[in-house]
């Protein structure tokens, strides 16, 4: 894909794993045409618990891979913990357009409920930067981390009795204060919407980010070439797992799967 053909103009989707499948799926449906390289960096998934420096390094190191070895002309950010820590370092250091979720995230949110009652749950760090707070401090939000929710995605395990338990421990302070909107400022979260559903109460709508994040990305002159409609999948720990519980969210098979060693990222 990385042809230095000027008309190819790949654009970049990155997450700590399998979660920002959902964001490429949406890309996929606006842009059938354009040329997407998705790298899931699987190897140090979840990001949520860690430090936000450090979610802040791998991000960039990440870009600049990505810019360097494959040319993306964009880069989409599909993780929420991502765009907390280090959506400005990545806008301030790259001059291609860089695409976050948490603002599309928040006028998805705001559009969906006409009353401002609105629910936020995302990682821990994504919880704790604060970002979607700032967004949308003028509604009556309700924010919950719901740590160890990522892993069971990752592991492809997105209806059992044990992720119902803990949705529903995680999810009581919601449930009580019934916003009548909830965003999943997490996206990996909408691969087990019905148990989240089921923990809120089925009356409260889910948002995610995905379509507003497409729409943004399509606003881009560049994202509407016609390129290939070829699409790359790069990631950092097991293929065989990356593959296998990919396929089952993303809904077909990954084909073009490439592993990165992180030697090659520590690099950047
Ligand atoms: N899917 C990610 C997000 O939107 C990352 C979750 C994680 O790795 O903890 O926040």
């Amino acid at each position: 894909m990385n042809s230095g053909d000027p008309k190819r103009v790949p654009i970049g989707v990155f997450d700590s794993g399998l979660g920002g499948l959902h964001i490429l799926s949406a890309l996929r449906d606006l842009l059938p045409e354009a040329d997407l390289i998705y790298f899931g960096d699987s190897a140090r998934s979840p990001y949520g618990p860690r430090p936000a420096g450090e979610v802040r390094e791998f991000s960039v190191a990440i870009a600049r891979y990505l810019i360097r070895k494959w040319g993306i002309a964009m880069l989409v950010v599909g993780c929420n913990t991502a765009s907390a820590a280090a959506l400005d370092t990545l806008k301030a250091e790259f001059d291609i357009p860089v695409i976050g979720v948490i603002e599309a995230g928040s006028r998805a949110a705001r559009a969906a409920s006409p009353s401002g009652r609105v629910g936020v749950i995302g990682t821990v760090g994504t919880i704790a930067a604060g970002a979607y707070q700032r967004l949308l401090e003028d509604l009556e939000l309700v924010c919950q981390a719901c740590p160890g929710v990522v892993e069971f995605v990752e592991r492809g395990e997105t209806n059992s009795e044990q992720l119902e338990i803990l949705l529903e421990r995680l999810l009581e302070p919601v449930r009580i204060e019934a916003p009548d909107v909830l965003l999943l400022g997490c996206t990996h979260y909408p691969y087990v919407a019905k148990a989240i559903s089921r923990a809120v109460g089925e009356s409260v709508v889910l948002i995610s980010s995905a379509e507003e994040t497409a729409f943004e990305v399509r606003g881009y002159e560049l994202a509407n070439r016609s390129c290939g409609g070829e699409t790359i999948f790069l990631c950092t720990g097991d293929p065989e797992s990356f593959v296998r519980v990919g396929a089952r969210l993303y809904g077909s098979e990954l084909k073009s799967v490439q592993v990165v060693d992180l030697a090659e990222l520590e690099g950047e």
